[in-house]
């Protein structure tokens, strides 16, 4: 590896950073990550922090997970890629299909398709959901309902269902008949509604309002992440997920849980789906099933999917799908040793505890800093502080200010990350009491650096 020097000099220079303006990278360039264990990264300085990011919510296990390296190294020597299309498969994706439908069998799923990563899982249950409709004879139902706020990744399906348009309005046009409803987002919505159950009613209406519409018969299904995670970590009353649920049904529009960063316990529960006491129709999966040491993501589906799929006679559900990497085995071995080593360490558990001392603590952390409007969470290991530049009339806070409160954390020993107005922490699952302490001192450090 080339010296410090050299990687300083030329950090960003011949790559562009996704999610960033490249004119930015080069006049504030990135953090250079070097090394990294348990639930601490280090970087080209050798300053050493809390990461309150957890890889970008992924590295649910912290950075020393064992049995997933090995894993992964010995499927290297034994086998490291052969395609599963048509005619060949792998011993490790047998393996890990049997185990993901055990695993995901209270959410009433049965089956996984296996892709690179949670935009292509998006991608991957937004046409299998077509081509569902298809085969029963509903050709008509093509259309896409999703939430504001909502973020799918960056494929062109899952943008044009994103609810946010800093991932839309450089790249439009997008698809077409794709439409958005409010989101039970109680800090900021059209109908000025601050209580959680209210406007969870209000916004299922809007649903009910919009499928009316549109007519049932011209979708084909609603997308949603059951805790929104990068739009600002919106949790949901209880009622609202069930309602979604109740209304799909009762209009033949399938469910699609968008579980890309709550699969595997980040939320308390399992997955975000059983949270919420919901069995959807299909899940999209990725990020901390290989605990993000190697690209890889699964959309689960339900029995009666995948009855439909597999009785079918007219040759319409031969799937016209799939990418290189689905079922890699290396991807597989992964995925098979973090499902064990989640398990094991029932991470849920630990992410509900560590998640409400987060946020007890920025509960307090509120009392003390008007800059901060909002604090959201409540639900495990993912939790936001909504800045603002005035509490009464919630006018956002300048983009100096937040850089600031990041960089001092980041100073003061935590990584946190800033999008938009939030800083969002979605720190490793594996957390102790003591690091939950770390990430708070460091953000009560920043949140002072910007308020003096
Ligand atoms: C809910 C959700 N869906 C999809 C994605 C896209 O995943 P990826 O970045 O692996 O393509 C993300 C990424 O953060 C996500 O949070």
């Amino acid at each position: 590896m080339k010296d410090s020097n050299f990687l300083k000099e030329h950090n960003a220079r011949s790559l562009w950073h996704p999610m960033a303006h490249p004119a930015d990278s080069l006049a504030n360039p990135p953090t250079i990550v070097t090394g990294a264990s348990g639930v601490r990264i280090r970087d080209i300085d050798g300053h050493e922090v809390v990461d309150g990011v957890g890889g970008l919510w992924n590295v649910n296990l912290g950075y020393s997970c064992a049995p997933v390296k090995q894993a992964i190294s010995r499927q290297l020597d034994q086998l490291p890629y052969y395609s599963i299309f048509r005619g060949t498969s792998n011993d490790a994706v047998i393996e890990l299909g049997e185990e993901l439908r055990g695993f995901f069998a209270p959410d009433g799923m049965g089956r996984a398709f296996f892709t690179s990563g949670g935009s292509d899982s998006v991608e991957t249950a937004l046409r299998l959901a077509r081509q569902y409709h298809k085969i029963r004879g509903q050709e008509g139902r093509s259309k896409y309902l999703s939430l504001k706020k909502g973020y799918h990744g960056t494929h062109t399906g899952g943008a044009s269902v994103n609810g946010n348009a800093n991932f839309r309005t450089q790249y439009e046009p997008l698809l077409p008949g794709c439409f958005h409803i409010p989101a039970p987002y109680t800090y900021r919505n059209p109908f000025n509604e601050t209580d959680p159950e209210r406007l969870a009613a209000l916004c299922l209406q809007a649903l009910e309002d919009e499928i009316a519409f549109q007519g049932a018969g011209t979708i084909a299904a609603f997308i949603m992440e059951p805790v929104l995670g990068a739009g600002g970590v919106i949790p949901p009353h209880e009622s609202f997920m069930p309602g979604v649920r109740e209304i799909c049904t009762r209009n033949g529009i399938l469910l699609i849980a968008d579980e890309v960063i709550t699969a595997f316990g980040r939320t308390g529960s399992w997955t975000g789906a059983r949270h919420w006491g919901v069995q959807p129709d299909m899940m999209c999966t990725a990020k901390a099933i290989t605990n993000g040491y190697f690209p890889f993501g699964a959309v689960m589906l339900s029995e009666a999917i995948a009855e439909t799929f597999e009785k079918d006679t007219s040759g319409k559900a031969a799937i016209g799908h799939g990418y290189t990497y689905s079922g890699h085995p290396v991807g597989a071995a992964a995925a098979l040793a973090c499902l064990a080593e989640t398990l094991r360490l029932k991470v849920n558990e630990n992410a509900a505890a560590r998640g409400a001392e987060m946020m007890a603590g920025l509960q307090v952390l509120k009392d003390r800093f008007e800059v901060i409007g909002d604090v959201r969470g409540g639900h495990g290991l993912m939790n936001a502080l909504e800045l603002v530049a005035d509490r009464d009339s919630k006018a956002a806070i300048d983009k100096a200010t937040i850089a600031r409160v990041q960089e001092v954390a980041y100073q003061s020993g935590a990584m946190v990350r800033v999008s938009g107005n939030n800083i969002i922490l979605s720190p490793p699952l594996v957390l102790t009491g003591e690091d939950v302490q770390v990430i708070l001192s460091a953000l009560e450090a920043g949140l002072g650096a910007a308020s003096a």
